[in-house]
C-alpha cells in the first residue's frame, strides 16, 4: 500500500511526521534496553488504552522476558487540547504487589494523566514502576515525572496515527502524522 503524505481526519489535515521505519527502530532500541534492564525479572506491563494498543503490540513482541500484560484506562483528553481533568482508573486485573511494573503509554503531554496513574498504582506497593512512552512533548510537561524509556521526543504539536487519535479517529495508520490545519 502506498503511504499517504497528507491525511484528513474528520475536519483536520495532518502531514506525515514520523515514519513507520523510524517508529520500528526506536521501539527496537527501547525493547533492547528493557531486555537488558529487566534481565532475571518478571515484569507486569500495563498498557494504557486506547492509544497504546499498537505500540504495546509492537514493543512486547521485541521483549525477550517472561512477562504479563494488562490493559488499563485513564484518560484526560478530548479533541486537540488537554482538559486537565482526570477520569476514572479501570481495568487492572493483575496483582502488582511486589512486582516490577512498566507502564506503556502512547504519549506524555502535560504528564497529568501519568502522574495520577502513578499515584494510584503506588498504593498497591509494586516492587518498582517505570514509565515507557512512545512519544513525549517535553515542552508541555507539567508534572514531575521520571520517564525511563521514551522512543521519541516531539515538539508541542498535535499528532495522530499508530494508535493515537483525533476525536476517536485516525488511529489506524502505520506512520504518525502532525496537524497542519
Ligand atoms: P496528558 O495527561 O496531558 O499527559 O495527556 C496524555 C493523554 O492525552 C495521552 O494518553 C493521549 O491520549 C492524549 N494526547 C496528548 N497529546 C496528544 C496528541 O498529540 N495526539 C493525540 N492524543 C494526545
Amino acid at each position: 500500500m502506498q503511504r499517504k503524505r497528507i491525511i484528513k481526519v474528520k475536519d483536520k489535515t495532518f502531514a506525515v511526521s514520523i515514519s513507520e521505519r523510524t517508529l520500528k527502530s526506536q521501539i527496537k532500541r527501547i525493547a533492547d534496553q528493557i531486555n537488558r534492564d529487566y534481565e532475571g525479572k518478571v515484569p507486569v506491563f500495563l498498557a494504557v488504552l486506547n492509544g497504546s494498543f499498537i505500540f504495546a503490540a509492537d514493543l512486547l513482541r521485541e521483549i525477550d522476558l517472561p512477562l504479563e500484560i494488562d490493559f488499563v484506562k485513564l484518560s484526560s483528553y478530548e479533541g486537540t487540547s488537554s482538559t486537565g481533568n482526570v477520569r476514572e482508573f479501570i481495568g487492572l486485573n493483575v496483582d502488582i504487589t511486589g512486582r516490577p511494573v512498566i507502564i506503556l503509554e502512547d504519549i506524555v503531554d502535560t504528564g497529568i494523566t501519568m502522574a495520577h496513574m502513578l499515584e494510584i498504582l503506588k498504593r498497591q506497593n509494586p516492587e518498582s514502576i517505570d514509565i515507557c512512552t512512545l512519544l513525549l512533548k517535553p515542552s508541555k510537561l507539567q508534572a514531575k515525572l521520571d520517564i525511563r524509556y521514551c522512543c521519541k521526543e516531539i515538539p508541542d504539536d498535535f499528532v495522530v496515527g499508530y494508535g493515537l487519535d483525533y476525536d476517536g479517529f485516525g488511529r489506524n495508520t502505520k506512520d504518525i502524522y502532525t496537524l497542519i490545519k
